[in-house]
């Protein structure tokens, strides 16, 4: 198995470690405690195939032995745009490895009427167009909430985002490439569908709901 099944504008990480810890998640009987160690887990592992591409510089340092050129990540800090609430679960896991991220948060509702995202909450790390902005939400299903977060996103300034999700059904993958071609999606899993009530199946039930035990 390889590790990413990549087309330019979706990468599924079919890394073991990912699908192993990805499964137990599914699964119903998975106690919340467990889920949200195993989303920290598997978070991490996405942070580290998310960030394959930076860029780099060099910088001169002394090692015990010579000098050398050594390799260092170019740039500013990168951002990370968790879409509340169900993104909070990823950023734990990314933020250890990527400690010094600047970090932003999206708040959208669904409009009972109109069915569209409607915003209540955006708060963003300063100078995004100069930063690589990963934005994260475990699910992406119908894909008009991250669809909107980044049209609010790109609207701040911000040119170079990556979208990072655990789960994505093939409705969301394309209405993502539509409306922003431009933004790369990377996925743990691209699952089958989504249900009538906006449910991604075989999925994993209510991200927000499984990791903070609510229902
Ligand atoms: N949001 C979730 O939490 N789960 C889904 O299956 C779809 C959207």
């Amino acid at each position: 198995m390889t590790e990413h099944s990549t087309t330019e504008h979706l990468t599924v990480v079919n890394h073991p470690m990912v699908q192993h810890k990805l499964s137990i998640m599914r699964d119903k009987t998975t106690s919340t405690a467990k889920f949200r160690q195993l989303l920290r887990e598997i978070s991490m592992l996405l942070a580290y195939e998310v960030t394959r591409h930076l860029p780099l510089t060099t910088q001169t340092i002394e090692t015990p032995m010579c000098a050398m050129e050594a390799p260092t990540l170019k740039g500013r800090k990168l951002a990370l745009v968790s879409i509340l609430r169900a993104g909070n679960g990823l950023l734990d896991g990314i933020l250890e490895l990527i400690p010094s991220a600047r970090v932003g948060f999206v708040g959208l509702y669904r409009d009972p009427k109109t069915l569209q995202p409607v915003q209540y909450y955006c708060k963003l790390p300063s100078e995004l167009d100069e930063r690589v902005v990963i934005v994260v939400d475990p699910m992406l299903a119908t894909g008009n909430s991250s669809a909107k977060a980044i049209d609010l996103l790109k609207a701040a300034g911000a040119k170079n985002i990556i979208f990072l999700c655990l789960l994505a059904a093939p409705e969301g993958v394309r209405r993502m490439k539509e409306a922003h071609p431009d933004v790369p999606v990377v996925t743990a899993a691209l699952d089958e569908y989504l249900n009538d009530h906006g449910y991604i199946v075989p999925g994993l039930g209510d991200a927000g709901d499984r990791l903070y035990g609510t229902k």
